[in-house]
């Protein structure tokens, strides 16, 4: 099992190229279920969370090729509309293509995505909007079996903010017949990424963006001209992960192929933290000239600040100065890193989903165990920072969600390198 050795102390610089999100590329790739023609996709991260919806993919008779940047996809014709267990246990985001394989061919049978670490993960708002929309769904054995000869269009208002629910939705929605209003919609740049491709393939949507999306329904999504080589947006989360590396090495680095107003509120934290954050259309550049000091905040939807970034932020609070207060408010068990962290000698005090970190002049190295992939990415930037050697167990979990993270980081001055 692979390991990532560091060796900390060494302040990031240099420039460093973001990948495309792999929360976008990922309902990008199951909403080509519902065209009838071969799409392109391009920026599509080279990660193993796409090799395994590529597998799902071409497990149904999807024909794609993947050349590490651009991905054909040509689901022209479906052999069997199943997400097995075996592929869907790996990945819990196999669930995006319920929605499409109920509206374009009538029926799938999708296992059911068990919880993860960070928490039970349900799906009960994808099933209940897809029951409104008129699908039959049983759940027998661990497999969800949905079908419906043509879903309706109807007004739906989300019980709580599910990115991917919003997603399993706004696509069964443009097949759908007639109008679909889903409220209280997901808001995440993602979200916004995923509907304007399915505008590209000839759906109708409004309000992207909104936490009301409007689609009228149409027979088909046929346009897939239009959405040759659509290109992926920038990952807001690998952007913050880099930038909260350098503010916690006491670097400068900038970060180049992304998008800063993707991440507003993380910025505004690192700011708040003392870095200097300059941006331009593309790119985003940070320095941090002295000791950070801690921040607090809550998670929350966007454009709140972002779960996905908890975990980086609580990492730069274990050297900061004074005491940063952390709160978790979308999953329910999110502080996997903690424990992880103060083996490396960081003072953080948990108490139901808050915690309370207390910064200390300096971490020490030491061994310690990826349990989830934003844990194991606060795990990096800690070791990052830490004295001494730190072996980081388990990193399968960061290869899910970071393209070659030793070798950027590398590229930045880190001492860090891939060991069995
Ligand atoms: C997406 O997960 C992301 N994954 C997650 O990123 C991200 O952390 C999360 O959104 C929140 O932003 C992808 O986009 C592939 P939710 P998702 O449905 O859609 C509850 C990463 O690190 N809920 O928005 O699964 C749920 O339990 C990953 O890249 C229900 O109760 O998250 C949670 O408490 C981790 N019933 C809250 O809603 C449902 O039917 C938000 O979950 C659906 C969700």
């Amino acid at each position: 099992m692979d390991k990532l050795l560091v060796l900390g102390g060494a302040p990031l610089q240099g420039e460093v190229a973001i990948s495309g999100a792999k929360n976008a590329a990922l309902p990008i790739l199951a909403a080509s279920l519902l065209a009838s023609h071969p799409v392109t996709i391009g920026n599509v991260p080279r990660l193993n969370d796409i090799t395994t919806m590529l597998a799902l993919l071409g497990d149904m008779g999807v024909h794609h090729s993947f050349d590490g940047k651009t991905v054909t996809i040509d689901a022209s014709d479906i052999r069997r509309p199943l997400a097995s267990y075996e592929l869907v246990r790996t990945m819990r985001a196999s669930i995006l293509v319920l929605g499409p394989l109920l509206a374009r061919f009538g029926q799938a049978v999708v296992s059911l995505p068990g919880g993860c670490a960070i928490g039970a993960r349900p799906v009960d708002l994808h099933l209940k909007g897809l029951t409104a929309m008129g699908a039959t769904i049983k759940v027998e054995k661990g497999y969800i079996h949905a079908s419906a000869s043509r879903l309706h269009g109807c007004r739906l208002v989300l019980d709580q903010v599910t990115v991917t629910g919003t997603e399993n939705l706004l696509m069964a929605a443009t097949l759908a017949q007639g109008r679909t209003i889903i409220e209280n919609a997901a808001r995440e740049p993602e979200v916004s990424d995923l509907a304007h491709f399915l505008v590209a393939l000839g759906a109708r949507i409004d309000g992207i963006g909104t936490d009301v999306l409007e689609v009228e329904g149409v027979r088909a999504l046929n346009n897939a001209g239009n959405a040759r080589d659509y290109q992926v947006l920038p990952d807001r989360i690998e952007t913050g992960t880099y930038l909260t590396a350098a503010a916690l090495t006491g670097g400068c680095i900038r970060t180049t192929c992304t998008r800063p107003e993707l991440l507003d509120a993380v910025l505004a934290k690192l700011r708040e933290a003392g870095a200097a954050i300059t941006t331009g259309d593309h790119w985003i550049e940070l320095s941090m000239p002295r000791r950070p000091k801690a921040v607090s905040f809550h998670t929350a939807p966007h454009p709140a600040f972002p779960t996905d970034m908890q975990a980086q932020l609580m990492a730069l609070n274990t050297i900061a100065e004074g005491v940063g207060i952390i709160t978790e408010t979308i999953f329910e068990n999110r502080f996997m890193h903690v424990l992880e962290l103060r083996r490396l000698g960081a003072q953080i005090a948990v108490e139901g989903n808050t915690a309370v970190c207390t910064g200390v002049e300096r971490l020490n190295g030491a061994p310690v165990m990826a349990t989830d992939l934003r844990a194991s990415a606060s795990l990096v930037l800690a070791a990052l920072a830490a004295e001494g050697e730190t072996v980081i167990d388990r990193i399968y979990h960061i290869d899910r969600g970071y393209e070659q993270i030793e070798t950027k980081f590398s590229q930045l001055g880190a001492e860090i390198r891939r060991i069995c």
